[in-house]
């Protein structure tokens, strides 16, 4: 008989005693999805560019190693959340596996590098926990600015014609928010005027627009689906503030519903998330718009409430494992359509295991509401799955731990902290792991 070593990691979890009324104030950062592309965009011009409200979380760590390796250096201060990057005149192009591979938000240096040094190769990021996420519009709005693109040993590699990218019309087949991102980076140096229409409104796109503007870019349309680019010979470098994350801003608002709590969110654009508040507001809760932010009353059990997700302004996917778990306590059935990523429902076996009643077909949930759910170990597949985990573990009987709260780190600085203080009864501890 073989003998099999059995190996012991030491990881971290969240420990939750369901039950606890969330009450207090919270402060939201700057956008993880918006601060990262912004991180990308200061290569487009030599110098030092200051990016304020940037999240200390991993991705943002992963971000800056990739540019140091650019050729860039790099400096982030937890304290203040701001990085200063200072971009050389000549940078290298080439985005290696072991980061890319991290985070696929590395692929926001594509357009930048194709746009600065005429060439890029960039490890391709590979599948994800939540569904395919394919490159082709990124690549194909390339080609038709005269790129040449293959894919070479795992790396796609990118030149730009002699003389450089050139203005052309691009029409994407969806609203991809990374396609619009790669390929305004790319056009905002490129000769001539570009025009990518059906293009991504998410306000992190709004965001990137407006710190090209603030670099020297020439963009109308911002904030519509027609994005008119001019190109400029050469940017400059800038000082901008990440726009806050909505995400988050959402994420505690469902915090408050699902806990009957009283939560107000401070430095939200109550904007950003309407379909979201509005949908809150269907399902019982009270919202009020303040100064800077937002406040979420709710006395009694919510009524469940149907989703769809789409691109900006639809109901954001990032939500939706929220959403579900709110549903999951509430009166009645809801369904829930994902549009965006395939797999996002991965997370539903892991909510069964609360006792939550999800039946899944395609891209469909049909939620039965509980008047409990039950306390279990469950795990984190994603960073918005784990956080509808650890949702539904403040509102279940006894104890969840919440497995793989790596994920949960790379979208949520110090939740627990914060959830702690707004009264629930959740710690982060050290567990022993099989591996
Ligand atoms: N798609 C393609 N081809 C492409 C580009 C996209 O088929 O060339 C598909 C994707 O496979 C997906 C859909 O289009 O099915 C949407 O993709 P999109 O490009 O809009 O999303 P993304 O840029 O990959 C960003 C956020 C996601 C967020 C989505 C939608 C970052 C780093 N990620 O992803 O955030 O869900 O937009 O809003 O900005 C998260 O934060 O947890 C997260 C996953």
């Amino acid at each position: 008989m073989s003998k099999s070593t059995v190996f012991c990691l030491i990881v971290e979890v969240f420990r939750i005693q369901g039950g606890a009324r969330l009450v207090g104030e919270v402060h939201v950062t700057g956008a993880k999805n918006s601060s990262l592309k912004l991180m990308a965009a200061a290569l487009l011009a030599p110098g030092v560019t200051t990016i304020h409200a940037v999240p200390n979380i991993l991705d943002v760590t992963i971000m800056a190693e990739l540019l140091r390796r650019l050729g860039c250096t790099v400096n982030y201060s937890a304290v203040s959340e701001t990085v200063t990057i200072d971009v050389p005149e000549t940078i290298e192009h080439r985005a290696d596996y072991d980061l890319v591979r991290r985070m696929r938000a590395s692929i926001a240096v594509l357009g930048p590098l194709v746009a600065r040094t005429g060439a890029a190769d960039v490890a391709l990021p590979g599948g994800d926990a939540i569904g395919s996420r394919g490159l082709d519009m990124h690549t194909a709005g390339l080609e038709r600015m005269g790129a040449t693109v293959t894919n070479e040993h795992g790396y796609l590699v990118v030149h730009a014609p002699d003389g450089g990218l050139v203005g052309t019309h691009v029409y994407l087949d969806f609203p991809s928010v990374g396609a619009t991102e790669t390929l305004l980076m790319a056009a905002v140096t490129a000769s001539g005027q570009t025009i990518i229409d059906n293009a991504a409104r998410e306000p992190e796109i709004v965001d990137i627009c407006n710190m090209l503007v603030s670099m020297g870019g020439q963009i109308s349309g911002i904030g519509t689906s027609l994005l008119t680019i001019s190109g400029v010979s050469a940017l400059r470098a800038t000082e901008y503030t990440t726009v806050s994350d909505r995400i988050v801003a959402g994420t505690w608002a469902v915090a408050a519903v699902i806990t009957r709590g009283d939560v107000t969110v401070h430095n939200a654009n109550p904007e950003h998330l309407s379909i979201v508040l509005e949908k809150l507001t269907t399902v019982g809760a009270n919202v009020e718009i303040t100064g800077d932010g937002f406040r979420v009353q709710m006395d009694r059990r919510p009524t469940a409430v149907d989703i769809v997700t789409l691109p900006y302004p639809g109901f954001p996917t990032d939500l939706q494992p929220q959403f579900i778990a709110l549903n999951s306590i509430a009166e009645g059935s809801a369904m829930v359509t994902e549009n965006l990523f395939e797999a996002r429902f991965r997370f539903v076996q892991e909510l069964s295991r609360l006792g939550a009643e999800v039946r899944t077909d395609g891209h469909h949930a049909l939620i039965r509401g509980r008047s409990q759910l039950s306390g279990a170990p469950v795990e984190a597949t994603d960073i918005r799955a784990g956080a509808g985990l650890v949702l539904a573990g403040l509102v279940s009987d006894g104890e969840t731990v919440v497995h793989a709260i790596e994920h949960i780190d790379r979208g949520y600085v110090d939740f627990e902290t914060q959830l702690a203080t707004l009264g629930a009864n959740i710690v982060r501890e050290a567990s022993p792991e099989l591996a």
